[in-house]
């Protein structure tokens, strides 16, 4: 065993010669130093060295490790790196590839820039269900039987046989009021954005679906001239300053009175153009004073508290504030429409 291991102290010394990169050290550490490599397997042999031997054995055994590692320690600390993209020509001083970074779809802007208009003035946003039963979308908000808007032809009815009550896609984020209003007490001060579904033909006016954003607040002595305030408040933020708004009388069933708003034509200044059909005025919302049988519904005594509520389409009021001429546009997931906004 002696010889052997003095002729590795030779080989060993010889071979440390030919060290010139990363990968040739690292192929003398695994032949020599690694857990398989010859000196582990010398310690092994050098168990079974008989008494007599064992002295002078160990000791060259032992020169040889240090040897050996002292020339791997000294190659390590001496060697350059490899260059390991080789020959390759790449100029990293080049300036890198730009991507395109997303952003926020028009949609959720708005959504969220109307929500935080009105969380500015104490409103929590409450998101309801975009799949809803009859009783919340129409019986509880005052929309009896025989209403058109409950027409197979106008509304998405999902298949509930053996359910207790008839599910649909909700038609009006408007639900949204009876939800919250079952769950808690007065005051109540919330807006409601979200998608809601209608069975209408496609065009370049009307999808099945879009979005709404609603708005409910209940008090005691919540008047009119609140809600008008609020809306005033609300389009002017929106719209810009210097946009005029009117109240409309009007009717919707959850609601007594009733009006709309109109904020007058961005495009003409009321002066009558196309897009306000020579009117002068844009609708924007629905609104109105929260019906006393919506109240008794949901068990508010209409005697103590009043409320207001209001509703507003999405992609109608964004087709007019940035004069988008198709509502399928919001939808096609076309980059250059996209990246506009
Ligand atoms: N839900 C109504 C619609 O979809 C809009 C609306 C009108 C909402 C009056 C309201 C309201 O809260 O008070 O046409």
């Amino acid at each position: 065993m002696l010889e052997k291991i003095e002729t590795l102290k030779t080989e060993s010394l010889a071979e440390s010669e030919n060290i010139n990169s990363e990968k040739s050290l690292e192929e003398y550490r695994i032949k020599y130093l690694s857990r398989n490599g010859i000196l582990n397997s010398l310690f092994e042999d050098f168990k079974k060295v008989d008494k007599e031997s064992k002295g002078a054995t160990g000791k060259s055994l032992n020169e040889l490790k240090v040897s050996i590692q002292k020339i791997y320690d000294d190659k390590k600390a001496n060697l350059e790196p490899d260059n390991i993209a080789g020959d390759d020509t790449t100029d990293i001083t080049l300036p890198g590839r730009t991507f395109n970074k997303g952003t926020k779809h028009l949609i959720n802007q708005a959504l969220e820039e109307i929500s935080g208009i009105f969380e500015k003035i104490g409103f929590k946003v409450y998101e309801g269900f975009e799949i809803e039963d009859e009783y919340h979308n129409f019986d509880a908000l005052n929309t009896p039987d025989h209403h058109p808007s409950r027409d197979m032809q106008d509304t998405f009815y999902i298949d509930s046989k053996g359910k207790d009550r008839k599910y649909l896609l909700r038609t009006q984020t408007s639900s949204a009021q009876i939800r919250i209003m079952e769950k808690i007490k007065p005051p109540v001060r919330i807006i409601s954005p979200g998608r809601v579904f209608r069975n209408e033909d496609v065009s370049s006016r009307s999808l099945a679906f879009f979005h709404q954003v609603e708005g409910l607040y209940v008090d005691r002595n919540v008047t009119f001239s609140e809600l008008k305030g609020t809306l005033n408040y609300f389009a002017r933020e929106y719209f810009g300053d210097s946009l005029k708004t009117r109240l409309r009388p009007s009717f919707f069933p959850f609601t007594e009175p009733s009006a709309e708003m109109d904020v007058e034509c961005f495009l003409c200044k009321s002066k009558g153009c196309r897009v306000c059909k020579y009117t002068g005025w844009l609708e924007i919302l629905g609104c109105g004073m929260v019906d006393p049988n919506v109240f008794e519904t949901v068990g508010y005594d209409p005697e103590i508290f009043s409320g207001y509520a209001f509703g507003m389409g999405i992609e109608r009021t964004l087709m007019i504030k940035h004069g988008v001429p198709d509502i399928r546009l919001f939808y096609e997931n076309d980059i250059r429409f996209l990246k506009q906004f």
